[in-house]
Formats: structure tokens, C-alpha cells, sequence
């Protein structure tokens, strides 16, 4: 038997339940032992709970009961959080999480501290809600050297531009289904300025670099400042806004990390993923290309990815999971201001004064956009070079193309 308490009965806490519970006698053929939910802890009360038995408040309770092998961590944010995990691995207790932002700015202290008590720290759902990607990135290509990861990382603003898109709601109607629908996260500026994504390709760069990366050396840009008129222009040369994480392994062992949004070429199979799924693509020096895809957030997809932890350890709660990287290097993070890019430009002027400024320009152009606004994608440059340029225009928008 393994004993199993969950911390945070919200949108993945109660899915985690009730996927034990669907999927209970699965689990028991493919782990060769009986999987009990023994306790919830909740700062509410959930009287009319199928599991209202398992409830508790104190998480003493759970820290000092020698029968419960995995803490499940579906709480989130960095305090509370922080504390029970830290103290169930200290119990000897091993510690499954989708908290991206805790794997985030703690994964390294807490997978020293996991190694130290011989216990495991798994944390698949913090990634990609259902997607499995980070045991097949460090395990099914552990025989690669990864040269990138990237991907369409977080299912709100994924969501939110496909129903803007699709069926024309305001950002605010999207971000209310999104909300309804239990994708966002408690503070959803989160999602929409872009610190989610960044959270979760930290955890990804991490896993396939090495070591850690904090958010807050990630350059970061989220959706909102984009536009319809920018979707309209987007569309009209055959691309599609996507809100893309990437890492890449520079020269002299550097990582180069940010989040942006991008246009993305039809062609790009990034460019289909819509709606609330996510997709992580990797290149390895064997493997080539790789893709992973799915449901990036929501009850049951993300519970799926924390069962599947449980599972992992319940297998042989005694041999630790391996999943480890080494401390952070902040002089071995490169700033993604060496990268040259295609730009997208949206301005107020004359087409004749952007091709004075840029040269050869790409000249973009929608139904219905008002006198003087021009669009354009410009040559491949930096950043720098791209800014001394714009100089001469008054600008609207300015979007990375992948190339
Ligand atoms: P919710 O807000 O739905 O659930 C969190 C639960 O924890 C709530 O019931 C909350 O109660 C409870 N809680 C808050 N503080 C405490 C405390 N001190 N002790 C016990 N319980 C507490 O969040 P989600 O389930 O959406 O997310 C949980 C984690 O999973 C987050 O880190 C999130 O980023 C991550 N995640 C979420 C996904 C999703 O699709 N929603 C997908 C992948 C990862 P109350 O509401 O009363 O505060
Ligand atoms: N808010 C997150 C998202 C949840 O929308 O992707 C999944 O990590």
C-alpha cells in the first residue's frame, strides 16, 4: 500500500483525486500495490466531498504520520508551498508538484534537499499541463546534446489569441473563459505578461542544460500588447502569433534564454497548436526535431502528468527518481540580445520612410487599417540594430519572426 496526501483541493488537487480514484484499480495492476488518497489538506471545507474523510488543516498531521510516502504539492505560488514541501522531504517524504513557479525559483534547494533524504522530487505537470516532456526529454533523449528547447509553454494566452482569432472576443472575454475554465493562474497577469512560461522554460532549460536558471534572468515579454490588427497583418504573409519560450545552448557552454511572443510560419507545426494546448519542441545532435503536444493546463490533462509521478514512485517507494541539475552560474547565462531575427513592425508613417530607415523591408498590408499606419518585416538583425532603426518611425508593435 502507498499513501498518498494532496496539499491544495483546487482545479489539479481535485482532478489528482479523482484520477486516483477512476483509474484506481489501473493503478494497482501497473504498480503492483494499492495507491490511497489518505489525506487532503485545504484551507476551505468541502463538507459534500466524496473524500471529506481524508480532509485535514494541519499539515502536522500529514508530516508526522510514517504511513504517507507522497506529498502532493497543488497549492502554489513560493510560501506556503515552499514550507510543506520543504518539510515533507525533510520527513522523508517524496514530493510531487505541478508548481512551476516553486520547481522555478526553488527546484534546485529542494532536489539537493530530495538527494539528501534519498526521497524524490517529480515534477511533470509543471510543465505542459498533460504533456509528458520533461521525462522524455531527460530520459528517452538522454543520449542527445540538445542544442534547443521551445515551444508554445503556457494554455491561457495560447487560448486567449485562438478564441480573439477565431471568434472575435475581446481580450478580456477570452481571459474570463480561460479563467472559467480553471487554465489560469490564481493571479492570471501570470499567464497573459508572460512569468508562467518564463517559469516553465527555466524548469526546461534547467533539464536540458544542466543548471539552474532563475525568471528573473529571463528576458520576458507576454501578449498583451498585441493587437487584432497585428493577428490581420500576421495572416496576410501567411504567419500566426504565437507566444514562444526558448532556450538554446550557446558557445562556451552558455544558455540563452526568453520568452516573446513570435510570428511563426503556417508552415511551423507551432503554428497549429491552438486553443489551451501547448507543444514543446526540442533539437538533439541525433534525434533531430522533436515535438511534444497537448493539453497544457486543465483538471484532469494535468492531474494525468501527476498520477503519473505517483505511479512513478509508487513502483518502488524506496529507489529515489533521479532528476537533478547543477546550482545556477549567472555568468553562463548569454542575453538573447545576440540573436538576429526577421522583425515585424507595425507603425504610424510612410512606407518610403521605413525603407529609408531599414532598406529592404517586406510591406505588409490588412482591410480596413487607417491612413498612415504601415506594417512591414524587415531583414534579419539584433535587437540593437533593430531599435537604432526604428528610431525614425512612431512605432505601434514590433514582434520577433522564427526563422
Ligand atoms: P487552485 O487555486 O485551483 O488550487 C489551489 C488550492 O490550494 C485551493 O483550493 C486553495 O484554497 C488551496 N490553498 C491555498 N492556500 C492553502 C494553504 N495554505 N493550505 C492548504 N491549501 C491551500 O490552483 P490550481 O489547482 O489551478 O493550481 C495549483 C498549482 O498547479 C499551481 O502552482 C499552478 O500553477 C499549477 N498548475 C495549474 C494548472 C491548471 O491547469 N490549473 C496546470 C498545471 C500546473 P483557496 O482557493 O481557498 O485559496
Ligand atoms: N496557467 C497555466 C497555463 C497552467 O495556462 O498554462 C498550466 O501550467
Amino acid at each position: 500500500m502507498v499513501n498518498v496526501a494532496i496539499l491544495g483541493f483546487g482545479t489539479v488537487g481535485s482532478g489528482v483525486a479523482e484520477v486516483l480514484t477512476m483509474n484506481s484499480a489501473l493503478i494497482e495492476q501497473r504498480t503492483g500495490k494499492a495507491v490511497r488518497l489518505k489525506y487532503i489538506l485545504d484551507v476551505r471545507d468541502f463538507p459534500d466531498s466524496p473524500y471529506k474523510d481524508c480532509f485535514v488543516k494541519d499539515f502536522s498531521v500529514i508530516e508526522s504520520d510514517p504511513e504517507v510516502d507522497v506529498v502532493v504539492e497543488t497549492i502554489g505560488g513560493a510560501t506556503v508551498a515552499l514550507d510543506f514541501t520543504t518539510r515533507a522531504l525533510k520527513a522523508g517524504k517524496s514530493v510531487v508538484s505541478s508548481n512551476k513557479e516553486l520547481v522555478a525559483t526553488h527546484g534546485y534547494d529542494l532536489l539537493q534537499l530530495a538527494v539528501e533524504k534519498g526521497v524524490s522530487y517529480l515534477f511533470e505537470a509543471s510543465v505542459g499541463g498533460g504533456i509528458p516532456v520533461l521525462r522524455p526529454l531527460t530520459n528517452c533523449l538522454a543520449g542527445n546534446e540538445l542544442s534547443e528547447v521551445r515551444g508554445i509553454l503556457n494554455g491561457t494566452t495560447n487560448y486567449i489569441l485562438t478564441r480573439m482569432i477565431r471568434a472575435g472576443l475581446s481580450f478580456e472575454q477570452a481571459l474570463k473563459e480561460a479563467q472559467d475554465n480553471g487554465y489560469a493562474e490564481r493571479d492570471p497577469s501570470a499567464d497573459i505578461e508572460g512569468h508562467d512560461a518564463c517559469r516553465k522554460i527555466c524548469i526546461l532549460a534547467a533539464l536540458c542544460f544542466g543548471r539552474h536558471i532563475y525568471p528573473d534572468q529571463v528576458p520576458t515579454q507576454g501578449i498583451t500588447a498585441i493587437t487584432l490588427a497585428d493577428v490581420d497583418y500576421a495572416n496576410s504573409c501567411g504567419y500566426k502569433i504565437k507566444l514562444l519560450g526558448r532556450a538554446l545552448r550557446m558557445e562556451g557552454g552558455k544558455v540563452c534564454a526568453y520568452v516573446a511572443p513570435h510570428l511563426v510560419s503556417s508552415e511551423n507545426p507551432l503554428a497549429g497548436v491552438e486553443d489551451v494546448f501547448n507543444a514543446i519542441s526540442a533539437t538533439g545532435n541525433a534525434v533531430g526535431d522533436v515535438m511534444f503536444y497537448g493539453r497544457g493546463a486543465g483538471k484532469l490533462p494535468t492531474a494525468s502528468a501527476v498520477v503519473g509521478d505517483i505511479i512513478d514512485i509508487a513502483k518502488d517507494v524506496t529507489t529515489r527518481k533521479r532528476n537533478e541539475w547543477a546550482a545556477c552560474d549567472r555568468s553562463l547565462f548569454q542575453s538573447p540580445e545576440v540573436l538576429t531575427f526577421r522583425w515585424y513592425v507595425r507603425a504610424v508613417g510612410s512606407m518610403d520612410a521605413a525603407r529609408a530607415a531599414f532598406g529592404e523591408i517586406m510591406p505588409l498590408a490588412r482591410g480596413g487599417a487607417p491612413a498612415q499606419e504601415i506594417a512591414f518585416l524587415t531583414e534579419s538583425m539584433t535587437l540593437a540594430q533593430l531599435n537604432e532603426k526604428l528610431a525614425a518611425l512612431d512605432v505601434q508593435s514590433v514582434i520577433r519572426v522564427l526563422a
